[in-house]
């Protein structure tokens, strides 16, 4: 029996899959040791932090945490795993909505990469080697003191690279200049089998293919190697609060904002953010304040809006604007929480019908929602978008030519419990949107994911027409799903 097992019954730990991995957990322990795999010990207080989701609402308990410092131990701690046949996952920042970096589910071997963040930039060819533990702030902070250099990514200074731009990565950068994926030319990537093995365009390029847009099902990435570009001396970040009191006039105004999406300059990134209390457009331009101004003018007429702050700033301001205000270089210990249930969506240009629809679910009934809600509407497409202008195929993240990308959010206080029917609000609100529409035009984002999808919808709304060669190269690679979680890539004819 092993000391830890009544407790776990007494936490009720019921099904035997999950407990049958827990129940090799003395074993697994063994064989890390034997490596010399550095783990976090149950109960320790670093296991306490590597355990914890970000959020709360989806809490999951490892069989083992591996807090690999080398390849070799990651090559390792995969070995034990697939020796045990126990699941095995990658955590980075441990940012996934649904806890997908704790394996989503009871019984994982976790394999803790965020000792691993060390970020080296080769100046003269502006590469930069990431390892795959280290947290976007500390990327961003890094690129810029060693060369003042960046590329495109998300806004939480938190969030894991691996995570984020292994199935995405959308900034307030990304419309200028496009997905975090977009700027990875390599990687260095542990497989299901152990061995190690490097990917680019030229070296193993369906691995490299698929690891852009669903990384995590098919190996554990130790390194990335992306470009960089030079960071803009001068950015100007802004905030439009707008006032639609009825449903007629949201809907004039987000119609206006969504034809102002097909065809706004490049050097503009922003998002409709509706919240429970407030409504702003907000997002970032490359350039300085009038020429801001000039490019805003006909939305800002159409809509109502104003421009409440605009502030220019370097590369860094930017960063730090957008994460809220913390510290922008994250590392370990990480310890940021909330409580909340999400969903997603991509569409193409709402019709008036379905506009409409929008609108009305929005005053009728998310309104008496009375948490803490919002629906983030990024402007991801439109014709001078960077994220549109690669080709669809050129890497497995399946959405690049939807206009819009939206994020449902529905928050308690972290202390609190997130209601058992909480989830209905967003759940309807996205549902009202894609009601009659046709399969093809929606999908839905893996790294805004939606935790109540069984795995064959979440497939086919994570990866749409990708899916099928995903699966495949998932079957060359990971032939007995080791790197499982409930919404990722089964091997073909599984
Ligand atoms: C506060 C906050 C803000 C966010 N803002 C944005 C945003 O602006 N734009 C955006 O696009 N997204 C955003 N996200 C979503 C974020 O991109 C995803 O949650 C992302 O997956 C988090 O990555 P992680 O490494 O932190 O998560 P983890 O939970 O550690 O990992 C997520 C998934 O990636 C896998 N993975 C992680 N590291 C590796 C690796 N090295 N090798 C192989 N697989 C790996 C895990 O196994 C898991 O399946 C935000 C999330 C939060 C919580
Ligand atoms: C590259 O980095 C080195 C070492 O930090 C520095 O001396 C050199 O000036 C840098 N070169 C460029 C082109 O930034
Ligand atoms: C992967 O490429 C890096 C950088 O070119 C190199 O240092 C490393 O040895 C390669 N690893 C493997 C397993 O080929
Ligand atoms: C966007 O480009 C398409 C062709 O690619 C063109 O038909 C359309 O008019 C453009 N839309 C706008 C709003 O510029
Ligand atoms: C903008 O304001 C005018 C004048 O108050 C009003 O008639 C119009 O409906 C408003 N439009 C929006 C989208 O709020
Ligand atoms: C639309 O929203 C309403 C109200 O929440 C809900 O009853 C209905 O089921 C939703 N429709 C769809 C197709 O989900
Ligand atoms: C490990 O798996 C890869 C991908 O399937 C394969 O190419 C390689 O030959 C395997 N290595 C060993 C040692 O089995």
């Amino acid at each position: 029996m092993l000391p830890f097992a009544p407790l776990l019954a007494l936490l009720g730990f019921a099904s035997t899959a999950h407990s049958s991995a827990l129940d090799k957990a003395e074993d697994l322990s063994d064989c890390l040791t034997k490596a010399a795999v550095p783990i976090s010990a149950r109960g320790s207080s670093d296991w306490k932090l590597d355990a914890a989701p970000f959020n709360l609402r989806l809490n999951y308990t490892p069989v083992a945490i591996a807090v690999p410092r080398t390849p070799k131990h990651v090559q390792d701690a995969v070995a034990c795993a697939r020796q045990l046949g126990i699941k095995a996952n990658a955590k980075c920042g441990g940012h996934s909505y649904a806890s997908f970096g704790l394996g989503g589910e009871d019984g994982h071997l976790i394999i803790e990469m965020d000792r691993m963040n060390k970020v080296v930039l080769d100046n003269t060819t502006g590469i930069a080697t990431v390892e795959g533990g280290s947290r976007l702030g500390h990327v961003a902070w890094e690129l810029y003191n060693q060369g003042k250099r960046a590329f495109s990514h998300g806004t939480c200074p938190g969030v894991g690279v691996g995570g984020h731009a292994l199935h995405g990565g959308y900034g307030v950068s990304s419309h200028t200049k496009g997905l975090a994926l977009d700027w990875m030319v390599g990687a260095t990537v542990v497989l299901a089998n152990s061995t190690i093995v490097n990917c680019s365009a030229t070296e193993n390029p369906d691995l490299f293919w698929a690891l852009r847009g669903a990384g995590g099902s098919m190996g554990i990435v130790t390194e990335f190697r992306f470009n960089t570009f030079e960071a803009p001396e001068q950015v100007t970040y802004f905030i439009a609060p707008v006032q639609w009191p009825t449903e007629a006039r949201a809907f004039v105004g987000v119609q206006a904002v969504q034809e102002f999406a097909q065809s706004m300059p490049a050097e503009l990134n922003m998002r409709l953010f509706i919240a429970s209390r407030f409504i702003n457009l907000e997002g970032m331009y490359y350039g300085n304040k009038e020429d801001l101004r000039a490019a805003l003018a006909p939305l800002l007429k159409k809509t109502n809006a104003t421009l409440a702050l605009t502030e220019t700033g370097g590369w860094l301001d930017q960063v730090k604007h957008f994460g809220g205000g913390v510290s922008i270089d994250q590392g370990h210990p990480y310890d940021e929480h909330e409580t909340f249930y999400s969903t997603s969506l991509y569409t193409k240009a709402l019709s008036e019908p379905q506009l409409k629809t929008f609108v009305s679910y929005w005053f009728q009934h998310a309104k008496t929602n009375k948490r803490d809600w919002y629906v983030q509407i990024d402007l991801h497409g439109g014709n001078n978008s960077a994220v549109r202008a690669v080709k669809s195929d050129s890497a497995s993240y399946a959405h690049r030519d939807y206009l819009l990308m939206y994020l449902f959010y529905d928050r308690v206080d972290k202390n609190r419990v997130y209601p058992a029917d909480g989830h209905t609000y967003m759940e309807n609100f996205a549902r009202n949107i894609t009601d009659g529409m046709s399969r093809s035009d929606w999908g839905m984002y893996i790294n805004y994911p939606n935790s109540r999808l069984d795995q064959q919808a979440a497939q086919v709304n994570y990866w749409g027409g990708h899916l099928a060669k995903l699966q495949a190269i998932k079957k060359a690679v990971d032939p007995d799903d080791m790197f499982h979680h409930p919404q990722g890539i089964l091997p073909a004819d599984a």
